[in-house]
């Protein structure tokens, strides 16, 4: 692999980072090569598979991979590819076997990977092969954080709460339960899934804390289609972080976060109006989770993007994204809505409406989003549009590190989250070390306190 320098690319004492990045052909190569391989990836949710022999097929880069839960109830993730000629083994998005039968020469996996079924083995295998050798290929390290299942190819990489450092805080806000409590999230049925013709870095950065795009929803905020839209509140949800303090906060492994925080004399805002049994729900949640949690309940989420290629949105509309390549300017989005596990069905249905109307290629919301970045795609890929640099020079200088919360913190929109995405970005294609990957020496993350 070469060690090639980024520095052209990616220059941010100037806060400039060059079109080429978001287009070339080689470099996207290199980042399958380099980065993907390299970063923890969101596979899936246990909720999607709760029964020995569920399966549910996504992707790691490029690369179709299985979450499946074994005999055994373990959850394990493997590449979808026969060993024999690389065949898809699981050829449909979700569902429950008994084992992978591979559909070109069948070749059977059982649910704990192993290849246990070779036609004809007696006759043209034996003594050849062994079958132990040749079971489906699985990353090196698969977790489960609150029900989220995550994957790493690198068996070097440090483990994931590692990876993710004080950016767990924040994403936790998007996985706990409503009423404080740690985990309990589920997947509603049916992930939303389409494309756009854009790189996966685009959105990527915008989950980081674009607020500064807020013109773009214009049209959905003048009409309203938030879970108070009947009772005529306008926006696209709620607004409940009327009187927030908002901070953007990034973090030395290249997740960037906007969050926000309550006043300490916080009152509960009415909210999810549309329906009186909904909003008692998350009236209740609101009180319990402020006995729960006390002070740390002032913290509330927004929007954040795991390095490099996982977002969440922390509450209306609560959901996890993978932004998954297809190429330098084709991404595949997939959007996992998430809802309080014991939350009544009435709950859960609500909400699973209010996301489709924000939502997908069909949702009010995302409809803008895609158009910016179909549009930005178009008009920037040119061989003249490519000879200058996209500008990131947002509020530089204007974040801080002397917060009581950790993370580099700025309290006015900043483009310092994408700068520091594009900063670890450019280590990882460099070829750097974990330690450098981690941004420990990083002197971002150094000033004196
Ligand atoms: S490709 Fe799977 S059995 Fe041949
Ligand atoms: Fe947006």
């Amino acid at each position: 692999m070469s060690e090639q320098s980024y520095a052209n690319y990616v220059d941010l004492e100037r806060g400039l980072v060059s079109r080429d990045i978001f287009f070339r052909e080689d470099i996207y190569r290199e980042e399958l090569e380099k980065l993907f391989p390299r970063v923890w990836q969101f596979i899936g949710h246990e909720s999607q598979v709760p029964n020995p022999g569920d399966f549910f097929v996504s992707r790691m880069g490029e690369e179709s991979v299985i979450l499946c839960r074994g005999e055994d109830r373990q959850i394990r993730v493997f590449l979808n590819s026969c060993r024999h000629r690389g065949m898809k083994v699981a050829l449909y998005d979700e569902g429950n076997t008994r084992m992978f039968t591979c559909p070109y020469h069948a070749w059977s996996y059982s649910l704990d990977g192993k290849l246990t079924g070779v036609p004809m083995y007696d006759a043209i295998y034996a003594g050849r092969m062994d079958k132990s050798d040749w079971g489906l290929v699985q990353p090196a390290q698969v977790t489960n954080y609150k029900g989220t299942i995550w994957a790493n190819w690198d068996p070097e990489a440090p483990d994931f709460l590692t990876y993710l450092g004080d950016a767990k805080n924040h994403l936790d806000l998007a996985l706990d339960s409503r009423d404080g409590r740690e985990g309990g999230s589920e997947v509603i049925g049916g992930i939303t899934k389409w494309i756009i013709p854009c790189n996966w870095k685009l959105p990527a950065e915008n989950f980081m804390g674009d607020t500064y795009h807020n013109p773009s929803h214009r049209s959905v905020d003048m009409i309203g289609i938030g879970p108070s839209a009947r009772a005529d509140v306008k926006g696209r949800r709620d607004n409940e972080l009327a009187k927030a303090h908002h901070v953007w906060i990034s973090f030395p492994q290249g997740h960037g976060v906007h969050s926000a925080i309550m006043p300490e004399d916080e009152e509960y805002v009415e909210s999810f109006k549309d329906n009186p049994e909904v909003e008692a729900y998350f009236r209740r949640c609101f009180e319990e989770r402020r006995k729960r949690l006390g002070d740390q309940s002032r913290l509330r989420p927004f929007v954040g993007t795991v390095f490099p290629n996982t977002s969440f949105h922390g509450n209306q509309p609560r959901s996890i994204f993978v932004w998954h390549p297809h190429g330098p300017a084709k991404i595949e989005v997939w959007r996992f809505f998430l809802v309080d596990r014991d939350a009544p069905p009435e709950v859960k249905d609500f909400l699973r409406r209010y996301y489709m109307r924000y939502s997908g290629p069909a949702g009010m919301t995302e409809q803008d989003d895609m158009e910016n970045w179909n549009y930005a795609t178009a008009a920037s890929r040119g061989t003249i549009a490519r000879r200058y640099p996209y500008n990131y020079q947002q509020s530089s200088g204007a974040s801080r590190i002397d917060q009581p919360m950790p993370g580099r913190v700025s309290e006015q929109v900043s483009e310092e989250n994408p700068r520091m995405l594009y900063h670890r970005w450019r280590d990882y294609m460099e070829g750097r070390d974990w330690d450098v990957l981690l941004g420990k020496n990083d002197p971002h993350f150094q000033e004196a306190k």
